[in-house]
């Protein structure tokens, strides 16, 4: 398929020979991966990782996540402990990311960690993404697309948005199903969620057969930011709109079909909620609506992972 964004690419052979030489050259890579795009760089090297920073404008005290294919390559850059290896076994590759203590010989660049003696890694499952770590002999960082504070991007054409052509390749994975960011889980103490995703708490402890800490946690985290997810307009929750300028995001058949009017999941689906969410506030922001305003959304399940974004958003 041809795109008409010089800088999207539909994957094959040739593409993934391309995007692994310029990974391999310490330059960047926007993925898709099944929770949100990324954007990707050698974990290894100071000069990707630099670069990473430098084009989202992060703030150098937020940690990036570290991208693997499997425990044997992970092996060599973290400490794995029971609760790590039970998790993994049923629920990796996937949407989790787990904290771990880096090992001290580990050759990721402090920079990925913001010198903290943890470091956070994942195992996506995204076809795409996993062959290209299969293809390398470094782990890639990787935070979302976008730059920092906005929305993560769900399709290449986001990450366009996003980076323009600052970013010389973006690989098109198709609308990213998940659609919100991976459950972020610290495992350096008693297991604790850093930042609630589609694997929920309470899937979670089940299959550790422990609670989980509800303790404030020390490490400071980007996820933890107040201001983040921003779609760049106003957005209040639990209310409706009066003027038609402001959009109404809403969730469940009750709503009626309305122009200023956008359904999460017509059949009050949380999941098909979540994978429409940062979709449809680009979408209200690109339509040149002044504010969002958002119907109540069930604090339940992956409930609490959307009401999560929607309470940063709205700061
Ligand atoms: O789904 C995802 O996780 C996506 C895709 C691209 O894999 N990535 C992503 O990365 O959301 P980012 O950089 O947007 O979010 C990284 C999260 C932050 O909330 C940060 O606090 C946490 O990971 N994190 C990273 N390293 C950490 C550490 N050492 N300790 C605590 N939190 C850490
Ligand atoms: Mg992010």
């Amino acid at each position: 398929m041809k795109n008409i964004y010089s800088n999207i690419y539909s994957f094959n052979k040739i593409v993934l020979k391309k995007t692994v030489e310029t990974l391999k050259q310490g330059n960047l890579v926007g993925l898709p991966t099944e929770t949100v795009y990324g954007l990707a760089g050698n974990a290894y090297s100071k000069k990707a990782v630099k670069k990473i920073f430098r084009l989202k404008a992060r703030p150098k005290k937020n940690p990036l996540i570290v991208h693997y294919f499997s425990l044997k390559e992970a092996r060599k850059d973290v400490i794995f402990n029971d609760e790590f290896l039970k998790l993994y076994k049923r629920l990796c590759p996937g949407p989790l990311t787990f904290v771990l203590m880096k090992k001290r010989k580990s050759k990721i660049s402090p920079l990925v960690t913001a010198n903290l003696n943890s470091v956070a890694i994942r195992f996506p499952k995204h076809k795409i993404v996993r062959s290209i770590i299969k293809s390398l002999n470094f782990p890639i960082a990787m935070p979302s697309a976008n730059i920092s504070s906005r929305l993560s991007p769900v399709t290449a054409e986001d990450v366009y948005e996003e980076f323009k052509n600052k970013l010389t390749t973006i690989i098109n994975g198709g609308k990213a199903k998940i659609g919100i960011e991976s459950t972020v889980i610290d495992l350096t103490e008693k297991p604790k969620i850093l930042r609630p995703g589609i694997i929920s708490a309470n899937e979670i402890k089940n299959f550790l057969k422990t609670n989980l800490s509800k303790k404030k946690n020390k490490i400071k985290s980007p996820g933890m930011l107040k201001k983040h997810y921003s779609p760049g307009i106003p957005l209040v929750m639990g209310k409706k709109p009066k003027k038609s300028s402001h959009a109404y995001i809403v969730f469940g058949k009750k709503f009626k079909n309305r122009r200023n009017y956008f359904n999460l999941s017509k059949k009050g689906h949380l999941k098909e909620a979540a994978a429409n969410l940062y979709k449809i506030m680009r979408k209200i922001k690109n339509k040149g609506y002044k504010k969002i305003f958002v119907s109540k959304i069930p604090n339940q399940g992956v409930g609490i992972a959307i009401n999560d974004r929607l309470k940063r958003a709205s700061r």
